[in-house]
């Protein structure tokens, strides 16, 4: 089968995305809105960039109307942001924190989060997640045009925290960590499920 993006609705393209690039890491972003405001929210579109320097990226897209989620105005009023990793245990209250809440409504009181103050940037963290990475903005990359368009984020990580729970021998442990990640559709799998390779 061949499909032609051209030739299909943006949602069949969204829908063959998601379940041909998998699994995909959530990245559980934290921000604070200029008037003080915690907002939270997950993003799959997700992804580590480089490690010198320290760097990640997510992409969250504009909603059906164009205009942008509070995520973006956020990080583009503050520039700074908070990506928090998601075990299996929080995974209802990652999938709680994804509704579409209006700007005055905080995510950590609807899903019954804590917020951890940062060291490095005003956005709070996650205090139930494992791994913390506070980030500056280096840039933000505009895919496309209107609904659906993305607003590409690119950080710095200025710091990770990562709880003794999740460590073995000093190192970030999978077993322990039991990270998500996400499917087509409802689907997601978890990091129990592994196979070893030594390096070609
Ligand atoms: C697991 C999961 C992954 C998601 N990934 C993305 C994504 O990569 N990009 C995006 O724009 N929205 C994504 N969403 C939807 C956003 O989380 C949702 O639109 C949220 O309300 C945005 O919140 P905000 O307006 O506070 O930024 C995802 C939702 C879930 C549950």
């Amino acid at each position: 089968m061949n499909l032609d993006p051209e030739n299909m609705s943006t949602s069949a393209v969204y829908h063959t995305m998601v379940s041909a690039i998998v699994p995909r890491p959530v990245a559980w972003v934290s921000t604070v809105s200029e008037s003080g405001i915690d907002n939270l929210a997950p993003f799959s579109f997700f992804s580590g960039v480089t490690s010198n320097p320290a760097s990640v990226v997510f992409s969250p897209v504009n909603h059906p109307d164009g205009s942008k989620k509070h995520t973006v105005r956020n990080i583009e009023a503050t520039r700074q942001f908070v990506v928090n990793v998601v075990p299996a245990r929080l995974a209802r209250q990652m999938n709680l924190s994804s509704a579409n809440f209006e700007a005055e409504e905080s995510e950590f009181e609807k899903a019954r989060l804590t917020p951890l103050a940062s060291q490095k940037v005003r956005p709070a963290g996650v205090k139930e997640s494992p791994i913390q990475m506070e980030c500056e903005l280096m840039q933000i990359v505009n895919v496309g045009q209107g609904p659906m368009a993305a607003n590409l984020v690119i950080g710095k990580i200025l710091l990770f925290t990562i709880s003794d729970d999740v460590l073995t021998a000093g190192r970030i442990d999978p077993e322990k960590l039991d990270a998500i990640g996400r499917l087509g559709g409802k689907g997601y799998c978890r990091t129990t499920d592994r196979f070893e390779l030594d390096r070609a």
